[in-house]
């Protein structure tokens, strides 16, 4: 049996969709009929990935800006929302992870302020100025995914600016929910643990996967396409009564106490 083709004659606009987790989720919209609108800041990351789906038969378009810039973000809904100005599907995933943002984001006391307000500015403005102009081209039926973390719901040693960026954009995700459901228009959250995307792949040493195997309660990590199939469920009328809600994705990391992985890890020798 085929796969269900639920986004016919629908746009879609995802940030960040020149790789990783983004690229997945652009795929499988635009695999379920979506009219995509590719939307990263890496000019031939966001060609290559409507490239990649046009040779797949689908419809995509790719935009370069940056989320943190209200004139970018104006432009990119405008593409989305192409001739008949209607957006559908909004999924804000972009967030800077690069060395030296990401990679800054340590020691407070040491943290140069402009990590902490990078930070901010892409991960938690950028889905605010989506919103601030996808809404006004959103009808009944309409959806909005965002992408947050993890690392939203958890403390660590590193990446503050980050956890706090992801925390308040499970929030941002209520508010959105509230202020426009009595619109048709509905906002959920996606929170994943560590995907194996290609970036991580490469940064992961084999050591360091061992250990997130030894977290998780399920065998097998999570893919891109993982969370692209979550991402599709919720913008999709199959989740018409959810809304405002952060779905976590993470085989189960989450979903125990600390106590069982290390008894685990230790009967594992
Ligand atoms: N991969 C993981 O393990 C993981 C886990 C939890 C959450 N996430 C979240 O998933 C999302 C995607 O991450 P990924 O792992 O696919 O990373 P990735 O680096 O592969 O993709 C992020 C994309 O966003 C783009 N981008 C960066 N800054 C931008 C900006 N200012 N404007 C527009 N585009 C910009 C990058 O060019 C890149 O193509 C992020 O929100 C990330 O925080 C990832």
């Amino acid at each position: 049996m085929g796969r269900a083709v639920r986004f016919a004659r629908r746009t879609a606009l995802v940030t960040g969709a020149g790789s990783g987790i983004g690229r997945a989720c652009a795929r499988r919209l635009a695999a379920e009929g979506a009219t995509v609108t590719v939307a990263d800041i890496d000019p031939a990351a966001a060609a290559e990935t409507a490239e990649l789906i046009v040779k797949e038969g689908g419809a995509a378009r790719p935009v370069t800006g940056d989320v943190s810039v209200e004139d970018d973000v104006r432009a990119m809904v405008e593409t989305a929302a192409g001739d008949g100005g209607r957006l559908d599907v909004l999924h804000s995933n972009a967030a800077v992870l690069s060395r030296e943002v990401y990679g800054r984001d340590l020691d407070l006391t040491e943290m140069d302020v402009e990590v902490w307000d990078r930070t901010l500015a892409v991960d938690l403005r950028g889905a605010m100025l989506c919103v601030k102009h996808a809404v006004p081209r959103m009808g009944a039926g309409a959806a909005i995914v965002n992408t947050t973390s993890v690392s939203a719901l958890v403390g660590d040693t590193d990446h503050a600016a980050y956890g706090a960026a992801k925390a308040a954009l499970i929030s941002f995700t209520r508010y959105v929910a509230t202020m426009y459901g009595r619109r048709g228009i509905r906002c959920n959250a996606v929170a994943p643990a560590l995907v194996l995307t290609e970036a991580a792949r490469r940064a992961m040493t084999p050591e360091r996967l061992a250990e997130k195997a030894a977290e998780r309660l399920l065998p097998d990590p999570c893919e891109p396409e993982d969370v692209a199939a979550l991402v599709a469920f919720l913008a999709s009328s199959e989740a018409r009564c959810i809304t405002g809600q952060t779905i976590v994705i993470d085989g189960g990391t989450l979903a125990h106490r600390p106590e069982h992985a290390i008894r685990q890890a230790r009967e594992a020798g």
